[in-house]
């Protein structure tokens, strides 16, 4: 039996967690099918409630039918492998078509099948701050990542890129490029939470489907961070305390906008927006200022 062991092992440059590159063969011979719709996003960037919101809209809006299983069963993590613990890639083989896919890899480590078969894709970003807060937190909880230290070694971790799926600029500029030769539609954490219509409207129009407004109401309520809070196949809680202990922090955090005014110093904050802008100068990407 293999226990968890909290190590990050570099593949082609980018740290993954150590059963994820002890089995990457599996992950980068991963078979898509046509119709998959991918959900790729860098961690703590909603991937969560962007996934909720997907099966609701795949089910109509049939609330009960969503809580047939927990989120990660419903939308398997494709390239999660604990050996002994837990496999993604097998996970997808066993499922049944349409399926909803989550990764967190950046565009260069994405099976290249998903690319072959040209599937839809969907990407939420989420502002720099707010992610590494989040992650800070979710390194604390999730048993599967190396202790993250204290905050400002952690902050310098993630500025370097060496933190679990790597640099967090390189995978928006990475997607926000490839959007262009594939069918991508690029969405903000930070839209969603001001206008979750719209976006739910985008997703829609994005996957061809109508939907009457009064079910649109009902899938904005249920995954709103409120509802997903207080359901069990939504935050988590489910999962094995070997993985994750949510009496260190929960899951279903804050889920609010700016909370990195609660964490970053007004030095770590100088420090970090220098840095920003030197990374993200000459990408076309932006991310919309913050109160
Ligand atoms: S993971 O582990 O990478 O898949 O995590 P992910 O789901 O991407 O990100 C977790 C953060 O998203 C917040 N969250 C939400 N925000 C708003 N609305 C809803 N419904 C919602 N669901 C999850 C969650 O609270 C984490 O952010 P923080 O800032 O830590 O609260």
């Amino acid at each position: 039996l293999n226990a968890l062991r909290r190590e990050l092992v570099d593949v082609q440059g980018v740290p993954l967690f150590w059963g994820i590159a002890e089995e990457w063969a599996q992950v980068e011979s991963f078979e898509a099918r046509t119709d998959d719709l991918l959900i790729s996003t860098y961690p703590k960037s909603g991937t969560t409630w962007i996934s909720e919101i997907l099966d609701l809209i795949y089910n109509n809006g049939d609330v009960e039918k969503c809580k047939r299983d927990a989120i990660y069963k419903r939308v398997p993590f494709m390239e999660f492998i604990i050996p002994g613990i837990s496999n993604g890639v097998e996970q997808l083989n066993n499922m049944q078509s349409p399926r909803l896919v989550k990764t967190h890899l950046p565009v260069e480590l994405l099976p290249s099948s998903f690319w072959k078969n040209d599937c839809k894709m969907v990407y939420m970003a989420r502002n720099a701050k707010d992610v590494a807060v989040s992650y800070y937190y979710f390194y604390q909880m999730a048993k599967m990542h190396p202790d993250p230290g204290t905050w400002e070694e952690f902050l310098d971790k993630f500025m370097a890129g060496k933190v679990c799926f790597g640099s967090w600029y390189d995978h928006v500029k990475g997607w926000w490029e490839k959007r262009k030769d594939y069918r991508i539609l690029y969405l903000f954490y930070e839209d969603m939470k001001e206008d979750p219509k719209l976006g739910i409207q985008k997703l829609l129009q994005f996957l061809e489907k109508d939907m009457p407004e009064e079910t649109v109401d009902k899938i904005i309520y249920h995954s709103s961070f409120n509802v997903m809070k207080q359901n069990p196949t939504a935050n988590y809680t489910t999962m094995g305390k070997e993985l994750m202990d949510h009496s260190v922090s929960p899951f279903m955090r804050k889920g609010i906008s700016g909370d990195w005014k609660n964490q970053f110093t007004v030095a770590q904050y100088e420090r970090f927006e220098d840095d920003y802008t030197k990374k993200m100068e000459e990408s076309t990407l932006q991310f919309r200022s913050e109160p």
